[in-house]
């Protein structure tokens, strides 16, 4: 069973290497940022609340987020394993996901820090070109990123479940390094 949160900034190959491993363990792939952008692209009052946020490289509100998360994982096919992409994105999420699990009779066994430095992770999103993968937003994710998620780093490591990997290298070798953490 594999239960893993992944970390790292934007471009770092969170969701490249989460649905590989979420396909190979056949475990639900859980992306906050997969579920935001069908909300938005639905129109749906979730997408409506969050769709500027997102334009501006910037979290959407807590309860958004917590809300869908909840729901996800106290549906029946986490029992068997679960894979978190892009949440908790800062303190209050992580406390809230502890206690969200605590609450499931669930558990998380590790957390992946994809470790990429800025100037491939800038490299890689405006070549893929996302809606918000334009300069202007790239650069306002990455600096949430390092004001709100990086701290959880240092969150994780005192709680003994963190493993930080190069992400810096080829799909294959990341797919290859994590393999033989999971
Ligand atoms: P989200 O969708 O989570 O975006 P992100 O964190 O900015 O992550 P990305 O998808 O850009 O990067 P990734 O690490 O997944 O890399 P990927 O595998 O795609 O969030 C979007 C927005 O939603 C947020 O800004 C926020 O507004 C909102 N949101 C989401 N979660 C939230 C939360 N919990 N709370 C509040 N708001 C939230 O790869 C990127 C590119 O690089 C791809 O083209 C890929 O092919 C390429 N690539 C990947 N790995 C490699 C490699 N090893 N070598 C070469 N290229 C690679």
């Amino acid at each position: 069973m594999a239960r893993l949160i992944f970390l790292g900034p934007p471009g770092a190959g969170k969701g490249t290497q989460s649905k590989v491993l979420a396909d190979s363990h056949a475990i639900p792939h859980i992306s906050t940022g997969e579920i935001l952008r069908e909300a938005v692209l639905g129109k749906t009052p979730l997408g409506v609340k969050a769709q500027g946020y997102m334009d501006r490289g910037e979290l959407v509100p807590d309860q958004l987020v917590v809300d869908l998360i909840r729901e996800r994982l106290d549906k029946p096919d986490t029992q068997s394993g679960w894979i978190l992409d892009g949440f908790p994105r800062n303190a209050t999420q992580a406390q809230i996901l502890d206690f969200i699990l605590n609450e499931l009779s669930l558990d998380y066994d590790r957390v992946i820090n994809l470790d990429v430095p800025d100037e491939t992770l800038v490299a890689r999103l405006l070549s893929r070109g996302r809606k918000d993968d334009n300069e202007e937003v790239i650069r306002r994710r990455l600096e949430v990123y390092r004001n709100q998620t990086a701290p959880l780093i240092d969150y994780y490591e005192s709680r003994e479940k963190l493993v930080t990997v190069d992400g810096n290298q080829s799909m294959e070798n990341v797919s290859s390094a994590l393999n033989k953490l999971v």
